[in-house]
């Protein structure tokens, strides 16, 4: 079968993520159908699309008479049938469920035409498995975006054990149209790169609140001064939505019980709808569902040590390179354009020390091994 040519997206799901893929998608010249199950929703993820491009107008980064043209290549659609008409890549963005998912995506395989290719934008869930659901797992692909996909700049594009040569090229190529940084995710593992080393952050910074007492403004605040992060991790997480994060560390976990540590903190928001910014309440408060940030100061950072923090990353960072899922140089890379981080994770591990990195973690592995330092870490010390 020749190769596609990416002309119309169509993206299901109108979310975080689902907006702003198509939001990009349609910036790069693509005709794009957004496809929700509720008119209100795809109302909401207009307004965004709107908000988010007059602060690109407003900052000169696209002029005003583009937002017009931008916002007439979006079409809105409750219907699975007419999203799919004619489209080239379809990128699903809907919950982290792998039952809905699959479910989804038999149905879309019925009803999209045999060329068209099919992308999940899963934070964590295994692309072969969902591919499995579809009879075309060779135009099956994970396209992995970063929350707000408008602003950060990496992609994580994942090939499942089916995926064809041309599939992996259509959809680096259609990531490089949208003038953003594609990375090749070598192996299908629990969280890909970026979020192997964010979800278990936050549930180990959610342990040092609950077992240390240590201030959830102070973790935030060393994060973002000492780490470099531009975010504290609980404002991240709250950002992202603890919906997301503890469907994606159940998923993770289902996988592979090693790749974190659960905190009960995280499953106590999410079961009481406490999902951060969307509804208004996660770890901090909100004016509903409208960005904001938390104003943390430096002197805040003065009250925490962020050492099993930087320890945990890094070791999670190691365990990619030493399971040739990635290169360092992709991980660092997929750090600073996924998660904005303004210096290399390994740079700022050395910083702390790495025999006081690897004697933490040795400690915490007496009682669980998701704490053994990778074999990679402990190379550094040798
Ligand atoms: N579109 C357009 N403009 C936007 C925007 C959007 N979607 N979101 C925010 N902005 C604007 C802000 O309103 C602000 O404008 P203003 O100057 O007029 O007030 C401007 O961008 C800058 O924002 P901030 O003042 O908040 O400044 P920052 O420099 O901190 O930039 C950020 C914001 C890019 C979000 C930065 O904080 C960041 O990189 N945060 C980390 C995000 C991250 O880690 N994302 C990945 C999470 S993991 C993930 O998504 C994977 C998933 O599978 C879970």
């Amino acid at each position: 079968m020749s190769m596609v040519k990416i002309k119309k997206v169509s993206v299901l799901g109108s979310g975080v993520m689902g907006h702003g893929i198509a939001q990009i998608s349609a910036m790069a010249g693509y005709h794009v159908t957004i496809r929700d199950i509720d008119q209100a929703f795809l109302d909401k993820a207009m307004d965004k699309i709107r908000w988010s491009l007059s602060k690109m107008v407003e900052k000169g980064k696209i002029a005003s008479s583009d937002m017009q043209s931008i916002l007439s290549r979006i079409t809105t659609t409750v219907s699975l049938k007419d999203a799919v008409a004619d489209a080239d890549l379809i990128i699903e963005a809907i919950p982290e469920d792998m039952r809905l998912k699959k479910d989804t995506f038999s149905e879309l395989d019925r009803l999209a035409d045999p060329r068209t290719i099919f992308a999940s934008n899963t934070s964590t869930l295994p692309i072969t498995e969902i591919a499995t659901a579809t009879s075309r797992e060779d135009r099956f692909i994970g396209i992995h975006f970063f929350n707000p996909p408008q602003l950060m700049q990496l992609v994580e594009v994942i090939p499942g054990a089916k995926t064809s040569k041309d599939t992996v090229s259509i959809a680096l190529e259609y990531v490089k149209s949208l003038r953003k940084e594609p990375i090749l995710c070598r192996k299908d593992v629990a969280g890909f790169i970026v979020n192997r080393i964010f979800i278990p952050l936050v549930h180990e910074a959610a342990w040092e609140m609950l077992e240390n007492k240590a201030s959830m403004r102070a973790i935030d605040a060393a994060f973002k001064f000492k780490l470099g992060f531009p975010m504290g991790i609980f404002e991240l997480a709250d950002y992202t939505g603890l919906d997301v994060i503890y469907k994606a560390s159940k998923e993770m976990l289902a996988r592979d019980n090693k790749v974190l540590n659960p905190c009960p903190l995280v499953e106590e928001l999410y079961s009481k709808g406490l999902y951060g910014q969307k509804s208004g309440k996660g770890f901090y408060e909100y004016s509903k569902d409208k960005y904001e940030r938390v104003e943390l100061k430096q002197e805040e950072a003065e009250h925490y040590e962020p050492l099993r923090l930087i320890a945990v990353a890094v070791n999670n960072a190691s365990w990619l390179i030493s399971n040739d899922v990635a290169s360092k140089e992709d991980v660092e890379k997929a750090l600073m354009l996924g998660m904005g981080l303004k210096e290399a994770l390994f740079t700022i591990a050395e910083r702390f020390g790495y025999p006081r990195i690897v004697q933490m973690l040795s400690k915490l592995a007496e009682s669980n091994k998701f704490y053994e330092p990778d074999r990679y870490l402990l190379n550094l010390i040798k």
